[in-house]
Parts: structure tokens; sequence; C-alpha cells
């Protein structure tokens, strides 16, 4: 324990914005406009705001809480406060969660920094959305140059890993999340300058509750676990480095709040670029890099929309493989009673993830199975696990279990905290559990 303390964050905020980075990424970026657009705008955006407060919330806390009250790693903290080792699988499961995620993680973050080094040369000139396919399809079989582009960003994550979190994670962090915050609301004001982009803002902000049925509610619990980093030790981890004094339920809303106010953004961005142009929002997983890159094209000063936007990709992407990869390193760390220090262990992980890398570029299949498997599979049985660890394994309400001993209002949130545990969260993850395997 006291060895976390001296690697841990050293500001309420530093802890703040690392969480934050680790949420924001390609999921609200790149995921969540597309998975809007497929399933009708603003009727999706809301049921998602539901399963953020409903289920987001109590599983951000619960994760913080088992880091925050355990001082350890998804390697040991199920086992310190249970005190046996009937739990250690989930420690396992996260780990485990962590490396596939980056399989294929570091793969699409690969195409952001091609993206991003081909929009600052000006490759894109002129194409339209035919030509933009195109080039997409030309670029993700070029298997060498995907993985040089794969490499890269697995190399700038193990150099901030590199150092303490204190100086690595969280200095870093303090300055690429405002910094993404400024390109964001920059870009979102150009493209809303656009001729009919208000078109744009109504399908993403006008509500029309007949599009909600139970597959967008499904789609929504999904993308909710997965932006919010949910059900695979991330915050788990950043948890056992939280200051001691930080509240847990007011930074877990913060970090909810910057995430959903990225995933707003991001469609304020998209949505009304993707309208004004004529195009079509409902474009699939290729509506960032195929139809976002043909509009720009079209606009004035394309060069530096594209650049800001790929640029802003690549920050929210890399803080993202920042937080995924210290699951594995602090995991590796503490797994091995600290023989293996940080620096080995940041070598070892990113060996192991180089692999799995190679694997996912080399073989399309096996990065479909990835993407699918952790988001359908691990990362719901991992959210299970911990809701029935903190619900209905660990003494409780009140004193003994992750909550500390409280009297009055807070006693009786704490209460429905435990209950939502126990009840609402575990039937969501069953539902979304048979729905993505088809049963539902
Ligand atoms: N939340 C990240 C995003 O929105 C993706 C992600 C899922 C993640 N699980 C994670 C990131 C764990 C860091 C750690 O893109």
């Amino acid at each position: 324990m006291a060895e976390q303390k001296k690697t841990g964050f050293s500001s309420k905020i530093g802890l703040i914005m690392a969480a934050a980075g680790g949420a924001i990424g390609l999921g609200n970026i790149w995921k969540f406009p597309y998975i809007a657009g497929e399933n009708g705008g603003s009727a999706f955006l809301i049921v998602y705001l539901v399963c953020v407060a409903l289920f987001g919330l109590p599983l951000l806390m619960t994760e913080f809480l088992i880091g925050k009250r355990s001082g350890k790693s998804a390697y040991g903290a199920f086992r310190t406060l249970s005190g046996n080792n009937r739990w250690q699988w989930l420690g396992w499961l996260c780990m485990l969660t962590a490396l596939v995620i980056m399989g294929f993680y570091f793969v699409v973050t690969g195409w952001c920094f091609s993206y991003l080094v081909e929009a600052v040369n000006d490759v894109f000139g002129g194409f339209d959305a035919t030509a933009m396919t195109a080039h997409f399809q030309k670029i993700i079989s070029n298997k060498p140059r995907m993985l040089l582009f794969s490499i890269l960003p697995v190399a700038l994550t193990g150099a901030v890993l590199w150092f303490d979190v204190n100086k690595g994670i969280e200095r870093l962090s303090k300055i690429l999340m405002p910094l993404l915050l400024l390109m964001m609301v920059l870009m979102a004001g150009r493209v809303l300058m656009l001729d009919g982009s208000n078109i744009g803002m109504q399908f993403f902000f006008q509500a029309d509750f007949t599009k909600i049925t139970p597959h967008v509610i499904m789609e929504a619990m999904g993308q909710c676990f997965f932006s919010l980093s949910i059900g695979m030790g991330a915050l788990i981890t950043y948890g056992a480095y939280m200051p001691k004094n930080q509240n847990v339920v007011a930074t877990s809303i913060q970090v909810i709040v910057l995430d959903t106010l990225v995933a707003l953004l991001a469609g304020a961005i998209i949505f009304p670029a993707v309208f004004a142009f004529g195009f079509n929002p409902a474009e699939g997983p290729e509506l960032v890099f195929v139809v976002l890159p043909a509009v720009f094209e079209q606009m004035s000063f394309s060069w530096f929309s594209s650049v800001l936007f790929f640029a802003l990709l690549c920050i929210a992407a890399i803080t993202s493989t920042i937080s995924l990869m210290e699951v594995a390193v602090a995991f590796v760390c503490e797994a091995s009673n600290n023989k293996l220090n940080r620096h080995k262990s940041v070598l070892i992980v990113s060996a192991v993830v180089l692999v799995m890398i190679a694997v996912c570029v080399l073989v399309p299949q096996v990065f479909t199975i990835f993407d699918e498997v952790s988001a359908c599979i691990m990362m719901p049985i991992g959210a299970l696990g911990m809701a029935i660890f903190v619900g209905w394994n660990l003494p409780n309400p009140n004193g003994k279990g992750v909550l500390s001993p409280a009297k009055g209002a807070k006693r009786v949130m704490g209460k429905i905290y435990i209950n939502a545990l126990r009840w609402l969260v575990p039937a969501a993850i069953i539902l979304i559990f048979l729905n993505s395997l088809g049963i539902l």
C-alpha cells in the first residue's frame, strides 16, 4: 500500500483529468456518433443519458471505491477486500480484457495516426466520398503500414507509463485534456457556421421517441459501458492512486460529465457537417474515416479542419491507451510482488501488446472478434462481477463494505447505491448480455 501512495496522483484534478482521459476516447468521437447516427440520433442520445445515470454512475463509483479502499490494482484489490481468493478470477479477467481491448484499440489508434499524417500532408486534397472509401480500404489493407502505425502509439504510451504516475500520466493528462476540449469547441464552432448545419443539429437534438426500441436501449447500454471504461479495472487502478481526501461520488460525476460532454461535442461536430453536405449519418464505422474527411474537403480551410480533427482524435485515443495499458502494467508489478518494477513491467506489457496487435492487423477476423468479445462478453461479465462483489459479497450497507459509516441522507444514498448494485445493475447487464448473444 505504501508503494501505491508514492506513485499516486498528486492532485485531485490530476486524477480527474487522467480518468476522464481514459474514458474519453475513440468511443466518444468515433463510435458514439455512428451508433447514434444509425439509431435515430436524438432518441439514442436520450436513452444513452438515462443509462449513464442509472448504470454508469454506480459502476464507476464501484470501481473507484474498490481501488481506493484496497489501495491495490485489479490483481490484489479483490483479495484484499474480501480476505479470500474466491474473487481472484475477476482480477485476471480485468487484465485479460485490457489486453484484448488493447489488441484492437491500438489498431484503430493507428488508423487515426495514419490519417493525421496524411491530413498534414494534404493527401485527401479534392477527394469525394467514393475516393475516400477507396482510400480507407487501401489504408487498412496495407498491413505493413498499419503495423507501423499501430506500433507508434504503443511506443508513445509505453514512454508515458515509463514515468511514475504523477510525473507521466498526471502531467500529460493535465495538458492534453483541456487542449482536447478547446480543439473540439473550435471545431464545433467552425462546423456550426456552415449553411445547413441546423438540420444536423435537429437530427441530433430533436427527440423522436418512436425510434426507441429494445435494440436501441441495448446498444445504448453497451456504449455507456465502453465509453466510461467500465468493467475492466481501469478505474480500480486509478482508484488505488486516488488522493485519500478525494470524494469518490464527486469524482465519478465529474468524469461522467466530461465524458458525456465530449460525446455531445463530437455529435455537434459530425452531424451538422454531414448534413450540411448531404451525406448519410447512418454510415456506420466509416463515418469518421470516410464521410468526415470528404466533408472537410468541401469546406473552406479544409487542410486546417482535417488536421485539427485528426489531431484531436489522436489525443483522445492516446489518453485512453495510457489508461488501458496502466491496468496491465500495475497488474504485472503487483502480481510479481514488485520484483518486476515499473520499467520492466512496461516492457513486458508492450511486448505482449505488440503480439496482439500483429495478430489483429494480419488476421482481420481476430480484430473483429476482439472488439466484439471484449464489448459484448468480457466487459459485461467484469461489470457484473464487480456489482455482485460489492453489492452482495462485502458486508453491507454501512461500515464494513466499500462505504464508510454514514448517517442521515448519506446513509440513505448508500442504501440506494447498494441496492442498485444488487438488483438494477445486474439485471441491466444480463439484458445486454442476452441481447448481444442474440437471445433477446
Ligand atoms: N472508454 C474508452 C473510449 O471511449 C474505451 C475503453 C474501454 C477504455 N475500456 C477502456 C479505455 C479501459 C481505457 C481503459 O474510447
